[in-house]
């Protein structure tokens, strides 16, 4: 069965997770956790729970903000002239092994799941992410993410109404 969990160090393999992208490796391997640590960014991943040390793929949330310029025309105007609260998707990547299989699809799922329980406390009004590539950007509109009007490599998921 597959699991989303925080990521552990004590437990995930992070030097074995190849999504073929060097710079997503390496920072499940070297930085996630220091990030964590420090406030910075929270590293979830997913793992079959027969094998619970593979990680499968991985994901990273952090708070953020947005100025509503940003924004979609129709939305903007009914949004405050101050920074919109929001959440970020810091990274998401797949073992090279199993892209193609609906593990990204999950993965989103799974931050914008935990988004939308976190927003009942803390209010967001969108899930933001930096695509790292034109592949990555369509992955994401692929899921109705919107394009920022000044920055088409982020873009954003409105979480509220
Ligand atoms: C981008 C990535 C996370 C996608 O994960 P994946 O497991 O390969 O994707 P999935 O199999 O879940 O695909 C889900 C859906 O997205 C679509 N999709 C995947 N890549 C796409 C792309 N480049 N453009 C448009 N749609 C895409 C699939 O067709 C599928 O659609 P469907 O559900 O309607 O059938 C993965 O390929 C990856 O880790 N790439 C390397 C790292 C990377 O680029 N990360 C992005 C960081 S910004």
């Amino acid at each position: 069965m597959l699991e989303e969990r925080a990521l552990d160090v004590g437990v995930h393999d992070r030097s074995g997770f190849d999504c073929g992208v060097p710079e997503l490796n390496d920072y499940v391997t070297r930085f996630a956790e220091q990030h964590r640590r420090k406030g910075i960014s929270t590293p979830f991943v997913l793992v079959n729970t027969d094998a619970p040390r593979e990680i499968l793929g991985y994901y990273c949330l952090s708070a953020a903000q947005v100025d509503a310029t940003e924004l979609r025309e129709n939305t903007r105007s009914k949004l405050p002239r101050y920074p919109v609260p929001c959440f970020r998707l810091g990274r998401l990547a797949v073992h090279q092994r199993l892209q193609g299989q609906g593990i990204g699809k999950l993965l989103l799922a799974c931050a914008v799941d935990r988004c939308l329980k976190a927003g009942s406390d803390v209010a967001a009004y969108a899930l933001i992410v930096d695509a790292k590539d034109e592949n990555a950007r369509q992955f994401y509109e692929h899921y109705g993410f919107t394009p920022f009007a000044s920055a088409p490599m982020t873009l954003y998921l409105g979480l509220g109404e």
